[in-house]
Order: structure tokens, then C-alpha cells, then sequence
């Protein structure tokens, strides 16, 4: 009985915390579309289909019996980082310089990779540019890959370039959250500031992969053949060579593939450079001699790694046209695919002719960026052409931001309803 009025005492005093907290944290997140990703986050959080969920959900327990004691840090502190490799090839330095220009924000980490293939002139070019911007030099997170190398398209030496690029990454800097890779024939339809926004409140350790089992046509013609990559040994660029005899399917893995385009969590791309576990390179050792290597080795780890695999989401998060029936590269994009680009609520979109008058589009229009600047945002200390660094920590979302929290909350929630397994 002594106990149980005890416990009543506690009651009115908890209550009125746990209101003013309630309050509190409504007054501080009053945009309704961001409540409801709030609630899609918890629905979230609390799966506990594996390990990896099964954490998640014990973190964001402690987290919410925390909040009524201590009070929710300033979101300044939870905005997540972004570590970007931006890489390019023969004839694409101005592009890959005017996306990296798009992309760039303070709080980011950069690598940019002109392959061997380009002429040393245009890598120097790149390298100079680097080295006397004022803004690159005085923060300094921008890395080029000066050593570059040899890349073969649809060869396993772009894994092994993607590879490096990460490894640099987690050397550069300790606290980026995300990896993204792109090529300078991307480019973004948000700004920096949206995409820090809205992925503050996401899960960190969500992997956005498009991905499928069903290889269809690809069993034959990706997985029996056995290719040969010159790249892993010549000094000049060729193409891939198939060599005989094929292979069978493989049976100690189930083989994944999808979209080259990928948005990976730190603790994943930690997994696949320094883990323990040997699966990523057995599986780099596999892939050494497989077609299209970059639209499945990333998805077969993940999806064959059970502490991994419930963090997968099933979306590449660009917007890209394929012809139908689908041919082996993207449609380029124009000016008359802005409306559909935009309302897919993507973060990127490919691919585009160097200067298309659609980026110019995108610049004025989403972007707000003038010619040759950086993208504005909340570190810009209020001048449009961002020439000196302000407060990077200040985050100034703009429509960007609820373009994207639309997908990404849909997206929250199909990964839910599917139980977040790879398929
Ligand atoms: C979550 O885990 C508990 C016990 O660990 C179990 O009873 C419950 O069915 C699980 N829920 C789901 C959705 O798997
Ligand atoms: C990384 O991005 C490049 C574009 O630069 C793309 O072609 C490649 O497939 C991606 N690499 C991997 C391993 O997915
Ligand atoms: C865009 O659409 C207009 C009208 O349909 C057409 O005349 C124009 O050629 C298109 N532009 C491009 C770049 O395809």
C-alpha cells in the first residue's frame, strides 16, 4: 500500500514533465510534415525484425527516457555529415567542378577524382583550383585524389576507386554520417541544407541501395560470364574481356544488383573497409570478374550481411529516366524534365550534358545559386555569393526540404511495411 501511494505522489510531478516537455518539443518542431516523419521515424526505430534494429531500438529507448531530464540538444549538434567522392573522366572538369560548387557546404567532406584517363592537364587544372580557392583552403575538406586511377566503366576497378575514395574519407575526418557517391554528370535538385535537415532525422545507420535478387537476364549475361579488367594491371585504358569457360551461380551468397547510385551509412562503409568479418572481400575477390561490378557488389554484402541487411532502403534517391524497354545507359536528361524531376522529391538527378540549360534551371530555381558560387545556405553569413565562411553549424532549409522529406518518409514507411529485407 506505502508503495503504491508513493508511486501516486510521483504521478502529478511526472505529468506536468512530461507535458512541458510534449510542449517543448511541439513549439520546437512546428511544421506539421515534420511531425509526421517524427512518428514514421518512432514506427522506425521501435522494429526489431534483427540485431541491427534491435539496438537501434534499445538507443532510441534511452534517448526518449533521457529527453524529460536533460533537454533535446540543439539540433545544430545532431545535423548529420555528408562525405561526397564526386569523380569524372576524360572532358568532364568543368562539370565536376561546377557540381562540386553545387554541393559544397562546410560541414561536408569532399573527394574528387579526375581518373587516369583524363589528361594531366586537366587534373592539374582540377588540383590548382582546389588548392587556391579561398573557402576550400580555409576549411579545408576538399581532397583530390592526386594519384589517380586507371577506372574501367562497368569494371571492378571502380569498385576498388569507390573503395579508396571511402577509405580517404574515413581518414579525412572522423564524423561524417553518410557516403555518397557521384559522377560529374550528376546534380542536385536540393540544397545542402535540405538534405542535413531532413536526414537529422533519420536513423543513422539507414543505407539508401536500389536493389533486386531478381537478375533476370543478368544471371547469363552477368553472372556465369567471367570478365577480365585490364585496369587491375595495364597502364592504359581498354575494355573489359571475357574469358571461358563461364562460371556457375555462386551458393555460398545470393547475388544482389540494382542502381550504381548509393547513399551508405558510416557504420557500413566501416563494415566493408576495416570490418572483421571477411564477406566484403571475399565478395570484392568474386566480383573481381564480374560484369557491371558498381550495380551489385555493394548490394550483395548488405543483403548477405544479417547484421546489415535490415538497414537497406530500397531507393537510390536520384532521379534517373531509363527508355522502355531499358537500354544500358540513362536517358539524357533536359530542360523538359525539370517538372518531373522536381516532383519526384529526389536529392539527385542524372544524367546531364555538361551545361545544360537544365542545371541553369536548377540553379536559379531550386538551388538559388548564381553563376560560379557556391549554394547558399545557413553558413553563408547572409551574402549571396558566399565568399567567406560563416557559421557552419547554422542550417536554413528551404522548400528543398520538404520536397525531400515527402520521399523519405515514404520511403521510411514502404521499408517498414516490407520489413526492411532485401528482396
Ligand atoms: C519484438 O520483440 C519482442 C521480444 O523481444 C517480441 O515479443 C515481439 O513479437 C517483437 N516484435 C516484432 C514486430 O517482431
Ligand atoms: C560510383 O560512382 C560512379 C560515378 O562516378 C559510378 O559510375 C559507379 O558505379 C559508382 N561506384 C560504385 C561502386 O557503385
Ligand atoms: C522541350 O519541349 C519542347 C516542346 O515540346 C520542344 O520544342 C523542345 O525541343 C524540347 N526541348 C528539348 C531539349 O528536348
Amino acid at each position: 500500500m506505502a508503495s503504491s501511494t508513493s508511486e501516486k505522489r510521483w504521478i502529478f510531478p511526472l505529468a506536468m514533465a512530461s507535458l512541458m516537455f510534449i510542449f517543448l518539443a511541439a513549439a520546437s518542431f512546428n511544421m506539421g510534415l515534420l511531425s509526421s516523419v517524427r512518428t514514421i521515424n518512432s514506427l522506425f526505430f521501435s522494429s526489431n525484425l534483427s540485431t541491427t534494429s534491435e539496438t537501434t531500438a534499445k538507443f532510441a529507448e534511452s534517448k526518449i527516457n533521457q529527453s524529460p531530464l536533460h533537454p533535446p540538444p540543439p539540433p545544430v549538434q545532431s545535423s548529420p555529415r555528408f562525405g561526397y567522392l564526386v569523380s569524372g573522366s576524360r572532358g568532364d572538369l568543368e562539370s565536376l567542378w561546377r557540381v562540386l560548387r553545387a554541393l559544397y557546404h562546410p560541414r561536408n567532406q569532399y573527394v574528387v577524382h579526375l581518373d587516369l584517363e583524363s589528361p594531366a592537364e586537366e587534373r592539374l587544372e582540377l588540383a590548382k583550383r582546389v588548392r587556391e580557392d579561398p573557402i576550400f583552403s580555409d576549411v579545408g575538406n576538399v581532397y583530390m585524389i592526386t594519384k589517380a586511377n586507371l577506372v574501367t566503366y562497368r569494371g571492378p576497378t571502380m569498385v576498388a576507386n569507390t573503395l579508396h575514395a571511402c577509405a580517404i574519407l574515413m581518414k579525412q575526418s572522423k564524423d561524417w554520417d553518410w557516403f555518397i557517391n557521384l559522377s560529374a554528370s550528376d546534380y542536385p535538385l536540393v540544397t545542402q541544407d535540405d538534405l542535413i535537415h531532413t536526414f537529422s532525422e533519420l536513423d543513422r545507420n539507414l543505407n539508401f541501395i536500389d536493389h533486386t535478387s531478381k537478375l533476370g537476364w543478368k544471371d547469363d549475361k552477368r553472372a556465369k560470364p567471367l570478365i577480365i579488367d585490364p585496369g587491375l594491371y595495364s597502364t592504359k585504358k581498354s575494355d573489359v574481356f571475357w574469358v571461358t569457360p563461364r562460371r556457375t551461380m555462386p551458393t555460398a551468397f545470393k547475388l544482389f544488383t540494382g542502381s550504381a547510385w548509393m547513399v551508405l551509412s558510416r557504420s557500413f562503409v566501416e563494415y566493408c573497409i576495416w570490418g572483421w568479418d571477411n564477406l566484403p572481400r571475399t565478395l570484392l575477390m568474386y566480383y573481381t570478374n564480374f560484369l557491371s561490378t558498381p550495380e551489385g557488389y555493394f548490394h550483395t554484402v548488405i543483403c548477405n550481411a544479417p547484421e546489415y541487411s535490415s538497414t537497406v532502403v530500397n531507393h537510390d534517391l536520384h532521379y534517373i529516366s531509363w527508355d522502355r524497354p531499358p537500354k544500358q545507359h540513362p536517358r539524357t536528361l533536359n530542360i523538359n524534365d525539370t517538372e518531373k524531376m522536381v516532383a519526384s522529391g529526389a536529392v539527385f538527378a542524372r544524367k546531364f550534358k555538361h551545361d545544360d540549360p537544365a542545371l541553369d534551371k536548377i540553379d536559379k530555381e531550386l538551388l538559388g545559386r548564381g553563376n560560379g558560387n557556391f549554394t547558399p545556405g545557413g553558413w553563408c553569413a547572409g551574402e549571396p555569393k558566399c565568399s567567406r565562411v560563416g557559421d557552419p553549424s547554422m542550417i536554413k532549409p528551404g522548400p528543398g526540404a520538404n520536397r525531400l522529406r515527402g520521399l523519405v518518409a515514404r520511403l521510411v514507411l514502404t521499408a517498414k511495411l516490407t520489413q526492411r529485407q532485401c528482396r
